[in-house]
């Protein structure tokens, strides 16, 4: 069984005196409880991450990044190191998103690198995969999708990917209110899936969760979740209150 994975992310937003209210806020809701059946995952700023590692510590909350840079260590201004998200109590890496497509230019081989380097540091990748309005709009939503699946997953072994998360996120809905219909989103994930099973076969692709994003929110949470083949949610704009991040945590 697939443990659901709701996932925050915050992007650019919250100082460190914002991020720990909004912190405190989730906590004081966030009953230990759910860790059982859900997980909860905020991925701040670089600059909150410290200040908000102890304060998750003893709670159901993980805490991710938002980006790394493919190295342990060296001569790579403004980048920062998996080395360095582990050591202050980071599990998660957000890889791949669009933003770090479109925005800075990070190409398919690029993403790949990181993904390898994430899984060889221990830290689990949250792979960020979809298609454009113009792609969806000529037919290539699927080809587009699963192009960069195959891409950001490279030489990766059945084993290697059996813990790995992946986000479908169409970039149309990214930020929009425009929000995939379930069954559309069903059937991506489902072509995800299918493709997983057909390269490292149906065991691994049934352990992945596979999570949607792009403009989830509380009122359509619950339709979402509620398809087989999506496993979470990777929320942007609705994670940044406690009680819409809250409402989506509780998805019914
Ligand atoms: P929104 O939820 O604001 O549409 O953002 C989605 C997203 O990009 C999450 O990574």
């Amino acid at each position: 069984m697939r443990t659901p994975l709701i996932a925050g992310n915050w992007k650019m937003y919250k100082t460190v005196a914002e991020a720990v209210e909004l912190v405190e806020a989730l906590l004081k809701e966030v009953e230990v409880g759910y860790a059982d059946d859900r997980q909860v995952l905020i991925c701040p700023p670089f600059t909150a991450l410290y200040p908000l590692a102890p304060l998750l510590a003893e709670s159901p909350v993980a805490l991710g990044a938002q980006n790394m840079y493919p190295a342990s260590q060296g001569a790579f201004t403004g980048e920062v190191s998996p080395v360095m998200l582990q050591e202050i109590g980071c599990s998660f890496v957000i890889l791949g998103h669009s933003e770090r497509r479109q925005v800075f230019g990070e190409t398919d081989e690029l993403i790949s690198k990181k993904v390898q380097t994430a899984i060889d540091y221990g830290l689990t990748p949250v792979l960020c995969i979809g298609e454009t309005k113009p792609q969806r709009d000529g037919g290539e939503a699927e080809a587009v999708t699963l192009g960069q699946l195959r891409a950001g997953l490279g030489g990766l072994a059945a084993e290697q990917i059996q813990d790995i998360v992946i986000a479908y996120e169409p970039v149309w809905a990214i930020g929009t209110g425009d929000t995939a219909t379930p069954a559309d989103a069903q059937a991506m994930h489902a072509a995800i899936r299918g493709a997983l099973s057909s390269h490292y076969g149906p065991e691994t692709a049934d352990a992945v969760r596979i999570l949607y994003g792009g403009s989830v929110k509380p009122d359509n949470v619950d339709t979402l979740m509620a398809q087989p083949d999506i496993d979470g949610a990777l929320v942007g704009g609705a994670s940044l209150q406690a009680e819409s991040f809250l409402r989506i945590v509780n998805f019914r």
